[in-house]
């Protein structure tokens, strides 16, 4: 459910709710001459010097990430007030309020409020969008299974966020915004949450139609038999081992006239075993979010369908489950594309770059101006740069330097690594036109230098390999460090960008 969120010209310490959390700015110390508002005013007198003196013994200054919290005792309309620091004023970016905004709603949890108000700082106003979105991905837990005394005591419900003037309508219109896009972040969690015998590739196609029909886009699902007449035989050879059949979901948003042509393809694999090279026990039950590129794509699409920017989107989705059984495909096996090349499969375990070969070769007959695939697709890639940062590729370098100003714009934790060509000898097959695994190092870089064959003569392609299925904060929260959903902030900020050029 979406937070019921009021932004209102008050001053937080006449407001009354369950918790207050206030942001401040460095504070001066006293030493400013014009003594402007502070969202704190009031707040040391109701409290009787009580916060001053807090203040001084927890040497807080409003630095960046620093909080302190402190019991009312009933001296203000609401049990516990938290201070949380900015840092200064200039350098403020909508990323540290975002974190802000996630902090309010998780301390909110934490006391079981289902009230809370919000103070801000004068600087902090032009960023409400991202105010609103923090506290929306904070809020966040995924609490369906749950039943009787393990579910949650209280529910945050309502945010009354105080600002010094009369908010217009930019400020209404920022706020629809910061719940539309955290609503497609927060429905990506979802869908990567759900356990896998819930969600399987058809259901997985069922909750994109379900995206589709709510938002008025297009979305069309191609089946186990209409995978095998386009020939995808690469998405046929992951799908064939399981019960539950592959399918290719394809959502578009298209306006009236759209300036760009964008697409997003998402690795969809509900459940990785391995198939016949099959995994360790440990761990294996994390496979269940190997469908986090995919649910990214199907959240995008929501914010998309809820935004209406004025660029052709694209969500493309290749869905399957990796499975061993009689019907399994096989090291050694060789298989056909969509693209037409021959692949020569090594390691049954390596299905994510399969599929998203076939997905990435239907992709580019639309003609994109802009590729963007994501994919849970190599511990590698996790091992190099932890569970709180996803690796990207880009093709060239204005490609790159679109996507990094993109990820730099709204705070997520993205770092470039090199599409370095002398290891693609690595994938010279004896048998096939290509094999699909290299050696064990650089494994993260053969997988994008696999996956660039089959884009064809798409000018920009970028390639994220994301740490979605160890992110430590999969069912609870945000505190804008990885958890699942990384990276649809960015992929957003990509669209905007098409839209402003
Ligand atoms: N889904 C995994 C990658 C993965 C594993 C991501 C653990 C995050 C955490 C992928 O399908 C896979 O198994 N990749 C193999 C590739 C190898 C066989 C070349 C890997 O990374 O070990
Ligand atoms: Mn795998
Ligand atoms: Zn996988």
């Amino acid at each position: 459910m979406p937070l019921k969120i009021t932004v209102r010209s008050a001053q937080p310490v006449k407001e009354s709710g369950d918790v207050i959390v206030v942001a401040v700015n460095t504070l001066s110390g006293g030493s400013k001459k014009k003594k402007e508002r502070s969202p704190l005013d009031g707040f040391d007198r109701a409290l009787g010097g009580a916060l001053v003196k807090r203040f001084r013994k927890d040497d807080f200054k409003g630095k960046k990430d620093q909080s302190v919290g402190i019991s009312t005792l009933g001296k203000v309309k609401a049990d516990r007030l938290i201070v949380c620091g900015l840092g200064d004023a200039d350098a403020l970016r909508g990323p540290d309020v975002r974190v802000f905004g996630a902090k309010a709603a998780r301390a909110a949890n934490t006391e079981k409020a289902k009230r809370l108000v919000v103070g801000i700082p004068a600087s902090a106003e032009p960023f409400m969008r991202e105010l609103v979105e923090g506290l929306e991905l904070g809020a966040y837990r995924f609490t369906k299974y749950v039943t009787g005394d393990r579910r949650p005591k209280a529910e945050l419900a309502s945010v009354t966020i105080c600002v010094a003037d009369k908010p217009d309508a930019t400020v209404k219109a920022r706020v629809d915004a910061g719940q539309a896009m955290a609503a497609g972040v927060n429905l990506a969690r979802d869908l990567s949450n759900e356990p896998p015998n819930v969600l399987y590739p058809e259901a997985l196609g069922e909750a994109a139609r379900a995206v589709a029909k709510e938002h008025g886009l297009k979305c069309v699902v191609l089946d186990f038999k209409k995978i095998q007449e386009k020939g995808m035989k690469l998405l046929q050879a992951v799908g064939q081992g399981s019960d539950r059949k592959p399918c290719l979901i394809h959502m578009s948003w298209t306006p009236p006239k759209p300036k760009k042509k964008l697409i997003f393809v998402g690795k969809g694999i509900t459940f990785d075993s391995g198939g016949l090279s099959i995994k360790p026990a440990a761990g294996m039950g994390d496979m269940k979010h190997d469908m986090s590129g995919a649910a990214n794509v199907v959240g995008l699409m929501a914010a998309i369908g809820a935004l209406k920017p004025d660029v052709e989107v694209h969500g493309i989705v290749a869905a399957a489950e990796n499975m061993p059984d009689g019907g399994a495909y096989r090291p050694g096996d060789v298989w056909g594309s969509l693209d037409g090349r021959s692949v020569e499969i090594i390691n049954t375990d390596a299905e994510g770059r399969l599929v998203l070969a076939d997905a990435l070769a239907y992709a580019r007959e639309l003609g994109p101006d802009l590729l963007v695939d994501n994919a849970t697709l190599t511990g590698a890639c996790m091992v190099g740069l932890g569970t709180t940062c996803s690796g990207w590729y880009a093709n060239n370098e204005e490609t790159a330097e679109m996507f990094a100003a993109a990820a730099k714009a709204t705070g997520e934790n993205m770092w470039r690594l090199p599409l370095l060509e002398e290891l693609k000898d690595q994938l010279k097959s004896d048998c096939a036109d290509i094999k699909h695994t290299g050696d064990r190092y650089g494994g993260s870089i053969t997988a994008a230098l696999f996956l660039r064959e089959f884009i064809g003569s798409v000018g920009a392609w970028v390639h994220c390999d994301i740490a979605g299925p160890s992110t430590s904060d999969r069912a609870r929260g945000w505190d804008g460090k990885g958890a699942t959903g990384h990276g649809v902030l960015t992929f957003y900020e990509l669209v905007e960008g098409a839209s402003r050029a």
